[in-house]
């Protein structure tokens, strides 16, 4: 197996002194659906910006495919960020504009703020666009304005953009989080697939045990700023789910 992530005691230290992360690690191998679980606070959301360096590790160190890229900076630290796309629970789309045009602005490129502007995109990209639209399922929806879309194909919107980048990781926060169980699992349905037959490595943030128990290849388990669980969904019984959720909490299954 190859690794992509190799992360080594790292820590992160807000500046207003919060630990989120107090020296976790793990590894990463290629192709895996790694989904990451946790209470709210238990560093979830600060691991993933790590990964992709939009916050800064404060300690340890962060390898992707054995070079460190905790200290990247300018042009080097664009080029790593592009191999990493990244969805949010609340899709993040311009509302107003179609969904091609959603999705032509996840093309990378140093003057794509300016291209969009004045709708210059190539013609390449626009063909890379409408086959992405297709891969998630939405042909058809083109020229829809993203606000006319359910949530759960505004998420499939924002994967589409994700692509346009030819990520060779997704990052995914919560990206069900606003979704009822229906559409989640077709959201869910739509990552697997990205990672199944793109041989995209999707390292995604959860809330969920049921979707992590069907869709999860490798679980790691935050509490706290630290890992306390790593394995695979099975081995996650009552007692573990206790130790990871608390006492109190009651296991609920998404249909
Ligand atoms: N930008 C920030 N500045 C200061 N503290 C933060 C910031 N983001 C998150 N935190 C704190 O870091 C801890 C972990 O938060 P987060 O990574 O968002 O957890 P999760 O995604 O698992 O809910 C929490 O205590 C949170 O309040
Ligand atoms: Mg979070």
């Amino acid at each position: 197996m190859e690794n992509l992530f190799k992360l080594d005691k790292l820590e992160k230290t807000y500046p207003n002194g919060v630990r989120a992360l107090k020296g976790v690690s793990f590894d990463v191998n290629k192709g895996e659906f790694l989904v990451i679980i946790g209470l709210s606070g238990s560093g979830k959301s600060t691991m993933l910006r790590c990964l992709n360096r939009i916050h800064e590790p404060t300690g340890g160190d962060l390898q992707f495919k054995g070079k460190s890229v905790v200290s990247l900076k300018g042009r080097e630290l664009r080029q790593y960020r592009s191999k990493i796309g990244m969805i949010f629970q609340h899709f993040n789309l311009v509302p107003r504009k179609s969904v091609l045009e959603n999705v032509l602005t996840g093309t990378l490129s140093r003057t794509s703020i300016f291209k969009s502007v004045f709708n210059m995109y190539s013609d390449a990209d626009r063909q890379k666009a409408l086959e992405l639209i297709e891969v998630v399922g939405l042909k058809g929806k083109e020229m829809h304005r993203a606000d006319n879309l359910s949530g759960g194909q505004q998420q499939r919107v924002s994967i589409a953009r994700a692509l346009m980048q030819d990520p060779e990781v997704l990052l995914a926060d919560e990206p069900v989080a606003s979704l009822d169980p229906a559409t989640s699992h077709s959201v869910m349905e739509y990552l697997r697939k990205i990672q199944q037959q793109y041989g995209i490595t999707v390292i995604c943030n959860l809330h969920f045990l049921s979707l992590v128990r069907e869709y999860g290849t490798r679980v790691v388990a935050l509490k706290g700023g630290e890992k306390m669980f790593e394995g695979s969904p099975s081995e996650i019984d009552e007692d573990w789910f206790k130790r990871i959720y608390g006492e109190q909490a009651v296991e609920v299954t998404i249909n």
